[in-house]
């Protein structure tokens, strides 16, 4: 990947800081490899708090170097003296690991993917929605560079993140088992569309995020994940047969 500038990607505002009583001004821009460090530190100290290993995937500090200037880039989020959050998006092009071949997409759709590579935002700064702006600044570098398909992967096991990405206007098209052994719906939004809510309304239903097999079945019929809705026991994934779309007339 090339090296450009990228210093005028910045965008300002204001975050309520946990412990704090006023809002704080924050900074979002491209991290610089000489903040690898420090976005390394916040990503495994948010590894180190989760519930479950599987909830959110422990990356090397080689894995998130390629994506500040090489495969990909990061958006930092600077406030109160310190990285607030961070979110990578990765060009994958040839490599294993494009998520375009987990819908699958057709082989020409391959350069034009993007995927989500790691997000995360410090407990002290949760939210402020900041994984939502960041994304949007992902998505705005994607399309600059002509990458329109955005994929990631989500655990089962992490409703919030679940229930961000959907409301970005991605949709859960696969269940698989990703990096060894872990569940992970595969989300995916082709940014030149406008978001679609339209879904068949006899086709809606509500299936437990760990029922795995269900999942897995109303893929294979056709059906899209598309809002997280809560439940009994366990947030619930409510699916729907959408109405035609350029997903489902171009990919089947
Ligand atoms: C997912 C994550 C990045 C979202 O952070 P964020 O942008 O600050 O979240 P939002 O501002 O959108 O939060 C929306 C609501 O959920 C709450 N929330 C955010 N993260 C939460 C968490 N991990 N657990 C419980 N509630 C959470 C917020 O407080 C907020 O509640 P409110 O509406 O009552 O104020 C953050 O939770 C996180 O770092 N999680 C661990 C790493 C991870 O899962 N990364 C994504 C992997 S796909």
């Amino acid at each position: 990947m090339r090296a450009e500038a990228t210093h005028n990607w910045i965008e300002r505002g204001q975050a309520k800081v946990r412990g704090l009583s006023d809002t704080q001004p924050y900074e979002m821009r491209f991290l610089e490899e000489s903040e690898l460090d420090e976005a390394y530190e916040l990503h495994q100290f948010v590894v180190s708090g989760m519930k479950h290993p599987h909830m959110f995937r422990a990356d090397s500090k080689t894995f998130m170097a390629q994506h500040i200037e090489c495969r990909g880039r990061t958006v930092g989020t600077f406030c109160d003296g310190r990285l607030a959050g961070y979110a990578a998006i990765s060009f994958p092009d040839g490599d294993p690991d494009n998520l375009g071949r987990d819908l699958p997409l057709p082989e020409a759709e391959i350069a034009h993917v993007a995927d989500y590579d790691g997000s995360a935002v410090h407990p002290d700064f949760r939210g402020n929605r900041l994984q939502l702006k960041m994304t949007d600044m992902r998505h705005r570098y994607a399309l600059a560079h002509d990458r329109y398909h955005i994929l990631g992967t989500v655990s089962p096991l992490n409703p919030v993140s679940l229930s961000n990405f959907l409301g970005f206007g991605c949709r859960v098209k696969n269940f698989m088992i990703k990096y060894d052994d872990m569940q992970r719906f595969i989300i995916h939004r082709d940014l030149r569309d406008e978001v679609s809510t339209e879904f068949d309304p006899t086709s809606l239903v509500d299936v437990p995020l760990s029922d795995r097999q269900r999942h897995k079945f109303l893929l294979r019929q056709g059906l899209h994940g598309y809002r997280v809705v809560p439940g009994v026991d366990e947030a619930h994934l409510r699916y729907g047969r959408p109405t035609v779309s350029r997903a489902l007339s171009a990919f089947g």
